[in-house]
């Protein structure tokens, strides 16, 4: 920061993490403010193992607005920047720079060129979406930056929805609904926390990621699809969602592990049953995917009781809730046998995330999942399919809380407001 009338740049870094909704979004009643046809809730994963960090910066020595996503400059031009950037920018306040005293005054910030660099602690490949936790963080940090104040509660929500649908429910924390809201111009489609994360504090979370080498169709334009031609999806949003969200939020709050992992599952297969009720089809779910169902369903029944539920955004990767910590070893045990590492896979990066799950399966080596013997609800089953390699890795993790400050490193370099 120089003394007046020198360059100067301030930044501000925040971390937003990633969500996987348990009753899906999936439609829009208005395309441009990003509105849905149904409410929807989600669970907001650990920041830790799932997030996006985002550095912005303003100087006068910028000269356009500038975005550099995992290391690379893409365009900042797209519709969905420049409405977050636009509406930030307009509740933007007079904002004291600390180290040197000087006042950015409000009038100041519709002038001054932001730069953003933003990157995801997972692998981007993984098709885990990224643009939900992406757009939190920018919206998140930019507040920060500008000194944005909430005028009503959920306001940064709303302006976060117009990135993507997904990210208004990425700012919380925990157990999370996505009111659809009423209005014509959104004000009221926004997010509000049901549920802190230590409120269910022994839910574990295991991702699959599946490979896939299909190029799958965008929710952006399958939703489209499915809005056009679907008629099941116009059923499921009228009369099955507004149901589900209110068991869900007492299965929630109650802590019903069974009614929860119910409607979790039913609710992704509604959520698949309309892609293919979309004309042309969408096919999200591969055969792994359906396998993966078959060892959850296939343990619950076994069990007389749900101890894992399974959701599938849109994509092959499976994301699973277990009841508690020994349900979560036990799940990862059973993925483990039934969905072995390669043989020439590195085993320390099979299972990422959250150590403790692994440690209290007691399996270190690719060696020891070749003595893990078969869980009982396979018994009878004659040779279960074990293809090694058709899950890439596996992440642990729990529900966690939402976006927050860093105060640093930040991901540009103080003095150019560039990568460094
Ligand atoms: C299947 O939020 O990615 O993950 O609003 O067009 O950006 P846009 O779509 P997006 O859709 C998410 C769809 C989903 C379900 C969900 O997260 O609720």
């Amino acid at each position: 920061m120089g003394r007046e009338g020198e360059p100067w740049v301030v930044m501000k870094t925040a971390r937003a993490p990633s969500n996987i909704a348990v009753i899906k979004y999936w439609g829009k009643r208005d395309e441009k403010l990003i509105l849905p046809i149904n409410s929807s809730i989600s669970v907001t994963l650990d920041p830790e193992h799932l997030s996006a960090t985002t550095t912005v910066a303003a100087s006068p020595a910028f000269h356009s607005d500038r975005l550099w996503l995992n290391g690379k400059e893409v365009s900042v031009e797209g519709e969905r920047y420049k409405n977050c950037l636009r509406e930030m920018r307009a509740r933007a306040t007079d904002v004291e720079v600390e180290s040197t005293g000087r006042v950015i005054k409000k009038e100041e910030w519709s002038s001054l060129h932001i730069h953003i660099a933003s990157e995801n602690n997972f692998p981007t490949a993984a098709g885990l979406a990224s643009s939900a936790a992406g757009f939190a963080c920018l919206v998140y940090a930019l507040a920060q930056l500008m000194g944005v104040k909430e005028n009503y509660e959920g306001e940064l929500s709303a302006i976060a929805r117009l990135g993507s649908g997904s990210a208004c429910r990425s700012l919380l924390g925990g157990f999370v609904k996505w009111n659809m809201g009423q209005e014509a111009d959104g004000r009221d489609s926004i997010a509000t926390q049901l549920a802190e994360h230590s409120h269910w504090d022994d839910l574990v979370i295991i991702i699959a990621v599946v490979s896939s080498r299909q190029k799958e169709t965008s929710s952006t334009s399958g939703m489209q699809e499915s809005v056009r031609t679907s008629p099941l999806l116009k059923f499921r949003a009228e009369e099955v969602v507004p149901k589900r969200i209110e068991q869900m939020e007492k299965a929630i709050k109650s802590m019903d592990f069974a009614e929860f992992a119910k409607i979790t599952c039913a609710d992704s297969n509604q959520f698949h049953a309309t892609c293919l009720d979309t004309s042309p089809p969408i096919f999200y779910l591969n055969d792994t995917s359906r396998r993966l169902i078959g060892l959850v369903e296939r343990w619950n029944r076994h069990a007389g009781e749900p101890q894992v539920a399974y959701t599938f955004d849109a994509g092959p990767n499976a994301v699973m809730f277990a009841r508690n910590k020994e349900v979560g070893a036990e799940l990862l045990k059973r993925l483990l046998y039934q969905f072995p590492p390669s043989s020439d896979a590195d085993f320390s990066r099979y299972v990422i995330g959250d150590q403790s799950i692994l440690e209290s399966t007691g399996v270190t080596s690719l060696k020891d999942i070749d003595s893990l013997s078969a869980p009982a609800e396979l018994s009878g089953v004659v040779n279960p399919p074990r293809i090694p390699g058709e899950v890439d890795y596996l992440i642990c993790t729990t529900a966690g809380k939402g976006a927050y400050v860093l105060d640093g490193p930040h991901l540009l370099d103080p003095v150019s407001g560039l990568l460094p």
